[in-house]
């Protein structure tokens, strides 16, 4: 069994296809263990809620530096992986030490391009539209040091359409989304994701 946290700053529609996944059957052997929030409000905990799991509310506004430590003690020796879904705190030490390659995020576009600080939400979008770009999509990467910079682990292509608004690509992408972090999780769940260096592979 894969146990894992899940983290949310806003709607969770990325949680709740993990939650779907595994009550579908998609992901056999994975248990979400809990889902926290860092901001209060947030409607991923209402969804966790819903559905059962423990849910924390850790405000960055009070746990500010503090937060990503205070996520360490809560899930240390807890959970074997810690999934960011619509998380926009940036995940410091300790967690990034004592969950090396344990750690995976879901960005909406193709990594390297259209991410790093201050890239989320309907901005990554406007990016893709502004800069021309005929393919979008999303990226499953590990999490390290820096921001969107650690491994791929998967990603999904989404046709940039020449009347496309932010709004719109982002539907469509997050679409792709709803599809590439549960699998994601599954090819974890099932040992299949080799990491060497910054190649990721996906054994058959
Ligand atoms: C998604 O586009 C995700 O890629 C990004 O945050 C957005 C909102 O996700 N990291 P959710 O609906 O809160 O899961």
């Amino acid at each position: 069994m894969l146990n894992i946290a899940v983290l949310v700053s806003g709607g969770g529609t990325n949680l709740q296809s993990i939650i779907d996944g595994i009550k579908s059957g998609f992901l056999k052997d994975v248990n979400i263990k809990f889902v926290i929030s860092d901001r209060e409000g947030a409607y991923g905990i209402e969804r966790a809620e819903k559905a059962g799991i423990e849910t924390l509310v850790l405000d960055r506004k009070i746990y500010k530096k503090e937060l990503s430590a205070k996520i360490f003690e809560q899930l240390q020796n807890k959970v074997d992986f810690i999934v960011l879904a619509g998380y926009l705190s940036i995940v410091a030490e300790p967690l990034i030490s004592e969950f090396k390659d344990r750690i995976i995020n879901i960005h909406p576009s193709l990594i390297p391009s259209f991410c790093g600080k201050g890239m989320y939400g309907l901005k990554v979008h406007e990016a893709a539209i502004n800069y021309g770009v005929k393919f979008s999509g999303c990226t499953v990467h590990f999490v390290d040091e820096n921001t969107d910079t650690g491994a791929i682990i998967l990603q999904k292509v989404v046709e940039v359409k020449n009347d496309d608004t932010p709004e719109k690509l982002q539907k469509r992408i997050l679409k792709e989304e709803h599809e590439a972090l549960p699998l994601a999780i599954k090819l974890l769940s099932e040992g299949k994701v080799v990491v060497e260096n910054r190649k990721v592979i996906i054994k058959e």
